[in-house]
């Protein structure tokens, strides 16, 4: 009998452990990262101040909560009992001092680790230091962690970041985990039991629609991705299923502000917010133009990113180069984006009176043009476009958006 009760309560006890912390992405997580512009290139005062513009910036009461801190953090080595510590000459003040910091300024602090022995970056992996990582991370008091695929052999996927949602669970301190193993192991089908969003792609690239070949001859060629590349990578259709509170598929943070022209920038980031993607910006706050903030901190972009029905945008309508995104947003509105992937500008008329309805199974919505109608905000221009009663006609510059919302009269 005692046996029995011990089994069962060892049972409910890593079942406990396996479940990971809910509730805390109901809408994609919003914040910043360090890798996209730094890299390896980080240190305890180039965080604080990048924490310090996210609030005098505005970033902050936009929604970008978190402040991660990507590869290359850490010692050259774990410290003698196997904990993992930071490098002394780049945070001499340490992890707890830095997450303090960030808390003080209202955010949050996310941190980087991977399932292998090693890092992208050469660092040392969480690899058979689950549990003491993310108890040390616990006692620092991180509140985010990117976990990585590098150096993970023939290790099974779903079971490295099973390991890790436990180990997190047991440390006892709520961290969203995003899930970073490139979509190699399609993680939309298993990710959102030990995380809250995950990568879906290979590393991003601030250009349109190009390849960045890593290619020195080895087998371990790799490429980096423009945008376009990103968004045609998966099938859509599917990933879209399982996206939806606290379970989000990860495009990648953002390139907006490192080289891309304003209008792809612009593009870049509606897609992002149409297909309710983390918005993890990827800038130099520092150097940060008027125009790329005026991007990052749109409201109705936001807004339309973070929707509280957490539905993941589809492919509705192509028309040569220009591609119609529609996603449905609570309390029956609907965003729609028009991207121009062409080189010239696209004059488009849209005769709501006989375009297709839409009938999403998805989110189980229904937009029946030909009985409902809506009146229509431009997002960019922040102007009232009219309603859906009479046709619209709009031009969409190459490599461009034109962002709308809709919603009842
Ligand atoms: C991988 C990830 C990137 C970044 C680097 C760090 O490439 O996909 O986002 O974290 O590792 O080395």
């Amino acid at each position: 009998m005692k046996k029995i009760l011990i089994t069962v309560l060892a049972i409910a006890n890593i079942n406990a452990f396996a479940q990971k912390f809910e509730g805390l992405a109901p809408t994609p997580p919003m914040g910043w990262n360090s890798w996209n512009t730094f890299a390896c290139n980080i240190n305890e005062d180039l965080i604080k101040t990048q924490a310090d513009i996210m609030v005098a910036s505005g970033m902050r009461d936009a929604g970008y909560i978190y402040l991660n801190l990507d590869d290359c953090w850490h010692a050259a080595e774990r410290d003698s009992l196997g904990f993992p510590q930071a490098d002394p000459e780049r945070f001499p003040s340490g992890m707890k001092a830095l997450a303090d910091y960030i808390h003080s300024k209202g955010l949050k602090i996310g941190i980087y680790s991977d399932a292998g022995w090693r890092t992208c970056g050469g660092r040392f992996g969480s690899r058979g230091h689950e549990y003491q990582d993310a108890y040390q991370y616990a006692k620092w008091g991180i509140d985010y962690l990117k976990y990585d695929w590098c150096e993970t052999d023939e290790m099974k996927a779903e079971e490295c970041y099973k390991t890790m949602s436990a180990a997190i669970r047991a440390a006892g301190r709520p961290m969203i985990l995003s899930i970073c193993e490139w979509g190699t192991y399609e993680p939309w089908l298993w990710g959102s039991n030990y995380g809250h969003l995950w990568r879906i792609s290979g590393d991003i690239y601030p250009c349109f629609d190009c390849e960045d070949r890593h290619d020195d001859g080895l087998p371990t060629q790799w490429s980096a991705w423009g945008i376009m590349k990103i968004l045609d990578m998966r099938d859509n259709d599917e990933m879209r299923k399982h996206a939806g509170p606290d379970a989000w598929n990860d495009f990648d943070m953002l390139e907006v502000g490192n080289g891309m022209t304003e209008a792809e920038d612009r593009a870049h980031f509606s897609l992002w917010c149409m297909l309710a993607s983390p918005l993890i910006a990827g800038n130099n706050l520092a150097t940060m133009s008027d125009a790329t903030k005026a991007i990052l901190t749109n409201a109705g972009a936001i807004a339309i990113n973070q929707d509280k029905l957490g539905c993941q945008a589809f492919k509705w309508q192509t028309f040569g180069n220009l591609e119609v995104y529609a996603k449905p947003l609570a309390n029956g509105e609907l965003a729609l984006c028009f991207l121009n992937r062409g080189d010239a500008t696209i004059k488009h008329t849209i005769d709501w009176s006989k375009t297709e309805n839409i009938h999403d199974a998805v989110s189980k919505t229904d937009y029946e043009f030909d009985k409902i109608k809506f009146k229509i905000l431009n997002i960019w221009t922040g102007k009232s476009m009219g309603t859906t009663k009479k046709a619209t006609t709009i031009e969409v510059p190459s490599h461009d958006v034109v962002l709308m919302r809709l919603s009842g009269i």
